[in-house]
């Protein structure tokens, strides 16, 4: 295993060339905040991996907080915040208005992706106003405590990113760069975080400092050493936590390159998928609709919600579903749902109350006998009144068309669905879209192929 890291370890690990020119960029910009110092009370400090020596060569993202007195008002620490980070990128190749807990400056200066952060700078982390107050403190443990462990955590964010689950935000519910400085911290190394990863289980705790003050029901819980409160890993999903220990259950029984590269993307043939779709026998059906102007952060658990939201309407009205997905395509986003069949009979059968509930019998009876449209007669079986009925949606495009907006969509995406509609698309339209990221993500929808 030794001899794959070291196979790996020259190609993440920054030449001292490429750190010399990050060093300036990152000087360059502290500087600019320090010259606002007298003016505001304010320090300008370097954050992050690009702090810690744990960043990935090629990867340039530098993080830059500003610091503002444990006394000064939120609102001048918005305002004045955002002026500071505006002249300090102002020759930037672009920047960008970005939200976390309130406005910072995101910005590409020569290929370099860089944040201006504004936050408290807070002595005790017990009274922290915003979450990003952490992050200094964050740095100062990280930096005492990780020793001489910055390849492994260059090694663990490289094998991360090729499983696709490295990083916090709400699109990928991953390990963050954090998290995973933690646990090599913890653990001692990557092999070491390896072999430890095959005994977790959900609710697995690691508390560094043996401080933690809640009890967190999250499926990894790494205590954060900068504030007992808090759960670093409170954004992994389960799923996610899973896919590590089966990876590292593989590599550990044969060990290889491949770990730390992305596969390359298979591209699909619209009869490729064709022929798949025939073998299994299912039918597809697609919702479209535009992309709302919004964030990724916000727009993800928007998606999520409205894809369990019309999974449980789908489900409540017969539809059997195997497979569900989204994708986020340029402006639109489509959502598709692999299901058992898109037609189903008029007829319903529709179970009533137990006969010896004599005030629910009567009741039943009073609203089902002889009502117009019956299939059958009420009859009983299993002790309970039954009869067959119409049913109200037999396809599940009549089903959207009707009850779609009415299932408990996210805020966003309910406002663009109501402003500019939708359209359902069946298995052939959605075959026919003439989009090569699109077919693999249909590919991907029906088999769960890693690397595609
Ligand atoms: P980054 O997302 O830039 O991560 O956040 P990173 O640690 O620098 O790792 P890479 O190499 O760029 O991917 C910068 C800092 O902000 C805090 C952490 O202290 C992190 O190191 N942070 C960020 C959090 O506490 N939580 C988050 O979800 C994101
Ligand atoms: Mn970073
Ligand atoms: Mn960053």
């Amino acid at each position: 295993m030794q001899e794959i890291f070291k196979r790996i370890l020259p190609g993440i690990t920054p030449i001292e060339k490429e750190r010399r020119e990050l060093k300036i960029i990152a000087d360059l910009l502290l500087e600019r905040i320090n010259s606002f110092a007298k003016q505001f009370q304010v320090k300008g400090v370097l954050v992050g991996s690009a702090a810690r020596d744990t960043w990935i060569s090629g990867e340039h993202d530098i993080d830059l907080f500003i610091l503002f007195p444990e006394t000064a008002n939120r609102k001048t620490l918005e305002t004045t915040g955002l002026d500071i980070a505006r002249k300090v990128l102002f020759d930037a190749d672009k920047i960008e208005e970005r939200y976390a807990e309130h406005p910072y400056l995101h910005g590409m200066m020569n290929s370099y992706k860089i944040d201006v952060v504004p936050c408290f700078n807070i002595k005790d982390t017990k009274n922290i106003k915003s979450a990003v107050d952490r992050t200094p403190h964050h740095n100062n443990f990280v930096k005492k405590y990780i020793k001489t462990c910055e390849k492994d955590v260059r090694l663990a964010k490289q094998f991360l990113k090729a499983a696709g689950i490295y990083g916090s935000e709400l699109r990928t519910h991953g390990f963050s760069g954090y998290l995973t400085e933690l646990l090599i911290i913890h653990y001692g190394s990557f092999e070491a975080l390896l072999k430890a990863s095959l005994r977790w289980k959900p609710c697995t705790t690691i508390d560094i400092k043996k401080h933690a003050t809640h009890k967190h029901g999250d499926p990894l819980v790494v205590i954060d050493p900068t504030d007992p409160k808090r759960n670093v890993a409170a954004a992994l999903s389960l799923d996610n936590m899973c896919r590590f220990i089966d990876i590292a259950r593989n590599f550990l029984k044969n060990p290889c390159t491949e770990y730390f590269s992305k596969p390359a993307r298979k591209l699909v043939y619209q009869e490729e998928i064709e022929q798949l779709f025939h073998r299994r026998g299912t039918e597809l059906i697609g919702i479209t609709f535009h992309k709302p102007c919004i964030v990724e952060d916000t727009l993800y658990p928007q998606l999520e919600k409205m894809r369990n939201a019309v999974e449980k309407l789908l489900t409540r009205h017969d539809f059997r579903i195997i497979n569900s997905n989204y994708i986020v395509l340029n402006a639109d986003i489509y959502l598709i749902f692999e299901l058992f069949e898109t037609k189903l009979p008029m007829v319903k059968k529709h179970i009533g109350p137990p006969v010896w509930l004599k005030d629910n019998a009567e009741k039943f009876k009073a609203k089902y006998h002889k009502k117009s449209g019956n299939l059958s007669y009420i009859y009983i079986k299993d002790g309970k009144y039954t009869l067959n009925i119409q049913r109200v949606y037999t396809t599940p495009t009549s089903l959207f068309q009707s009850e779609l907006l009415t299932c408990g969509l996210g805020k966003h995406i309910t406002q663009i669905i109501k402003q500019d509609g939708f359209s359902t698309l069946s298995d052939h339209e959605l075959f026919a879209i003439e989009h090569p990221e699109f077919r693999t993500f249909l590919y991907h929808l029906l088999t769960h192929k890693q690397d595609s």
